[in-house]
């Protein structure tokens, strides 16, 4: 698909984004079993719009600008990154933003959901049973009760506009690989990547959920045209989503303590233990070349006790 011009705005805030790494990750266990790991680093693209983030919005926010939106409503948990990073953009853009925020039981405002607040976001909050059935809308006038002047991005912003944002960020490794790996939550960056990596090169994805099987059906469901360079691994959700134990904490402080790069403990600390233990159990070959993808996500952190 031709990408469409980009608004004047949006590149403005482009330019303030820092140029793109990899990092290569040097431990034990990847040394004596001879694989080259590297750590493609969007977690540094921008302080608080980091990772997949800005990947998925960018384009979604070029049609909000198009078709002349002045507001954007979304969805998401009490940490969610993407309504952090919605909020922070739509502020920056002069967007109207209103968060749809899944009540817990005597759910207090959090960091995440100070800083949306400060950034202009207004929030309200619906019931577990409600938040649910939001997920079904996926147009972006597909919400019941959407007014004219507002844009519904659909939780995580899995639309299909936010495949191209994605696909842009495969371009930009210029090293040749075997196998990228990345975590998934709907796996649409999964879903945006598949269809642009080179031919050669397998993606692998890991569920941050339970029982996610259905992710693969949703990734085939956005795909143009149905390849089979890709997997969703369903085995590192560690219990459900944002649901941690003892021992992932432990690898995330170890591989910090080793590599100096901040793991989350819900998308990328998963992402990072599933790869080192497959590459332990020898369930990824010796001698490959593996670019995984930092997906930011570490203003959530402050929701865990490390
Ligand atoms: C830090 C981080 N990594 C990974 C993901 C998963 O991305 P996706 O929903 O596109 O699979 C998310 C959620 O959007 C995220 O916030």
């Amino acid at each position: 698909m031709a990408n469409p011009s980009i608004k004047p705005e949006l590149l403005a805030l482009q330019s303030l984004f820092s140029p793109l790494t990899l990092s290569k990750i040097t431990l034990p266990l990847l040394e004596q079993q001879q694989i080259d790991l590297w750590l493609k680093r969007d977690d540094l693209l921008h302080p608080v719009v980091s990772g997949n983030k800005w990947r998925k919005l960018k384009y979604l926010l070029n049609d909000v600008l198009s078709i002349g939106a002045d507001t954007v409503i979304s969805m998401g948990g009490a940490y969610s990154n993407h309504l952090h990073a919605l909020a922070f953009v739509g502020q920056r853009l002069g967007l109207k933003t209103i968060g749809l925020i899944r009540s817990e039981p005597g759910l207090e405002l959090t960091p995440t959901l100070l800083d949306v607040q400060q950034w202009g976001m207004e929030l309200r909050y619906v019931s577990r049973s409600e938040y649910r059935l939001l997920r079904q809308y996926r147009d972006w006038q597909s919400l019941p009760g959407i007014k004219p002047g507002q844009y519904w991005i659909p939780e995580g912003g899995a639309q299909s506009l936010a495949l191209q944002g994605v696909a842009e960020l495969a371009a930009e490794i210029t090293i040749p690989y075997d196998l990228l790996c990345l975590p998934c939550g709907t796996a649409t960056t999964l879903a945006g990547l598949v269809n642009a990596v080179p031919s050669q090169v397998s993606v692998l994805g890991f569920a941050a959920l339970k029982n996610a099987g259905f992710l693969s059906d949703d990734v085939k469901a956005v795909l143009p045209e149905q390849r089979n360079n890709w997997q969703i691994n369903l085995d590192y959700h560690f219990g459900g989503f944002a649901k941690t134990s003892a021992e992932l904490m432990a690898f995330i402080d170890s591989f910090e303590q080793q590599t100096a790069i901040e793991l989350d403990p819900v998308y990328t600390g998963k992402m990072m233990f599933a790869i080192c233990d497959l590459i332990d159990k020898q369930q990824i070959k010796p001698g490959q070349r593996i670019i995984a993808l930092h997906t930011g996500g570490l203003q959530g952190k402050r929701g865990f006790i490390l």
